[in-house]
């Protein structure tokens, strides 16, 4: 690279640091008359990455549930490892209190809602960012269910939250359930409030952490229970506002099933929240978070690990409208969560995917879908029920044109295998390669459930292997040479590099290739 264009580069950083270098440039321009503006090749190579150091995305590359959790937790393993590397910011950047991460070390083992995966490591601080939909009641009882943990403690100071997230209280809940009725009644949702929380932000009805946090708080939101109450009270088929259920987190967690509980009527409802508003602003967790990104981006002792929820097949507009999620799944979502990153600067963007199978949730049925043998034993194998509601998910062959649609669209760079070890020796593995249409033409994959139904899907069955075995295995070299061939094979044919396979559920069954 010249070093003009390396400066060109390095200018387009001034974004952070706008202070420095001011009256060099005067001199140039107005001085030496050094005058040079739409130069072809300097326009050209502004699309060169400037990359940032010590910074990875992990996006989920199928219809979520993929292990995220698990490839942010090795990933902040592996960073605390690079020389210099003294502390790490885990970022959440979008979803809500969806069904969760879990991580879990040698002592212990966490499964978390809104808090970012890096909780485990005491070198994290997790910060819940902007484009996030926070339930703050939710929040304080995970956070508790999280410090009551011997192995973490204290988690002051390591979770920070950012007061531009969007605020969900169980009246964006009461809204989700008031949407499926007035629907079809099949449009689905996890019930956790998060399409009216983000419809909130675009149609501007919404309310930010910090507008809770403000004096007026109560005003705002009994007007806003007001208006809903109304709302329920012209719908004759539906409870009273006061009366409608909706999850009870605390409760649920505690009965180890899922629990409703009534909304109750405004005075109570406001009296929760009052509550929930005391300890947050007791934590003093809530910040300008953007700022810390401003202060740190180019401080590389500090990595950053960003934590996506859900998936790319789960996309607004890149998944299979209406299951979908509300937020953005993508590496895309970083840049406007953050207000600060370049989708182009992080350094990898690692794509989280099942490596034998692929599950889903909804009522979407998607072109792999079984319900054999092998999807019963994949289901019983690998607990495929949600971690809340306990309902059966979905189980799909892999799906090669999904997962690379879904790597291509997602900003994803190189891919990291799960569950390696669902694979039985002497049983074929069967991988969808493509989809042809009724006349047996080649058609490539759309986001689209109406045309993923007229799609027939052609299979390979390549062998399998002894999934336990593969759990022993600490290098790429000892998998059997099954799962090698397997991970080589979708390698080549979705042209993203597997970089990495967990083959177990503790944090030891993690191969880096
Ligand atoms: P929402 O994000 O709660 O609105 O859920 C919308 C849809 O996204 C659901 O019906 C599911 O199909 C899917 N979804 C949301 N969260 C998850 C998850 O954690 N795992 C799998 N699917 C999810």
């Amino acid at each position: 690279m010249s070093e003009r264009l390396k400066d060109q580069i390095q200018r387009q950083e001034r974004l952070h640091n706008p202070q420095l270098g001011i009256q060099e440039d005067f001199d140039a321009v107005y001085n030496r008359n050094e005058i040079q503006i739409g130069s072809p090749a300097v326009l050209a190579d502004r699309l060169t990455r400037f990359v940032r150091e010590n910074s990875v995305a992990i996006i989920g590359a199928q219809l979520g549930d993929e292990g995220k959790g698990r490839i942010v937790d090795n990933t902040i393993q592996n960073m605390l490892g690079i020389k210099g590397v003294k502390m790490i910011y885990v970022v959440r950047f979008q979803g809500g209190g969806n069904a969760g991460h879990t991580v879990e070390n040698d002592k212990t083992k966490l499964a978390l809602h809104q808090v970012p995966s890096g909780i485990l490591y005491p070198e994290a601080v997790c910060l819940m960012d902007s484009g996030m939909l926070v339930n703050p009641e939710n929040l304080m009882h995970e956070i508790a269910l999280i410090e009551a943990n011997p192995e973490v403690g204290d988690t002051t100071d390591r979770i920070i939250l950012s007061e531009k997230a969007s605020l969900t209280t169980p009246l964006e809940e009461a809204k989700e359930l008031f949407n499926r009725y007035v629907s079809t009644g099949a449009k689905g949702g996890t019930g956790r409030g998060i399409s009216p929380t983000a419809a909130g932000r675009i149609d501007r009805t919404g309310i930010l952490i910090r507008e809770f946090l403000a004096e007026d708080w109560r005003g705002k939101l009994g007007k806003r229970y007001e208006r809903y109450e109304r709302m329920f009270e012209a719908e004759e088929n539906l409870p009273p506002l006061s009366e409608v259920e909706t999850p009870d987190f605390y409760e649920s967690k505690r009965q180890g099933k899922a629990v409703q509980r009534k909304i109750g009527t405004k005075e109570e409802f406001l009296d929760r929240l009052e509550a929930v508003r005391d300890w947050l602003i007791s934590r003093d967790m809530v910040k300008n978070v953007t700022s810390i990104h401003q202060r740190h981006i180019q401080d590389i002792s500090k990595g950053f690990i960003f934590e996506g929820a859900q998936a790319v097949g789960l996309h607004p507009w890149l998944g299979t409208f209406p299951d979908v999620t509300s937020t953005d799944t993508t590496k895309f979502g970083i840049q406007t969560s953050t207000g600060v990153w370049k989708p182009g600067q992080i350094e990898q963007s690692i794509g989280v995917f099942k490596a034998t199978y692929t599950s889903s949730v909804g009522s979407r049925t998607m072109p792999t879908e079984v319900n054999n043998g092998w999807a019963k034993w994949v289901r019983e194998e690998e607990r495929e029920y949600g971690t809340t509601t306990g309902r059966p998910r979905d189980i799909l062959h892999l799906d090669l044109p999904l997962l690379t649609y879904n790597a291509n669209m997602g900003g994803i760079d190189v891919l990291a295998a799960t569950h390696l070890d669902i694979a039985r020796e002497g049983e074929p593995i069967k991988i969808c390669t493509h989809y042809t249409d009724s006349n047996g033409n080649f058609i490539p994959y759309q986001p689209d459930l109406e045309y993923l139904e007229k799609v027939k899907p052609h299979y390979i069955e390549v062998p399998g292997w002894d999934g336990m075995a593969t759990r022993e295995v600490n290098s790429f070299d000892e998998l059997p040479l099954a799962a090698k061939q397997f991970l080589a094979f979708i390698q080549w044919r979705t042209g993203f590099p597997v970089i990495a396979a967990t083959t177990g559920p503790a944090r030891e069954n993690y191969i880096d290739f």
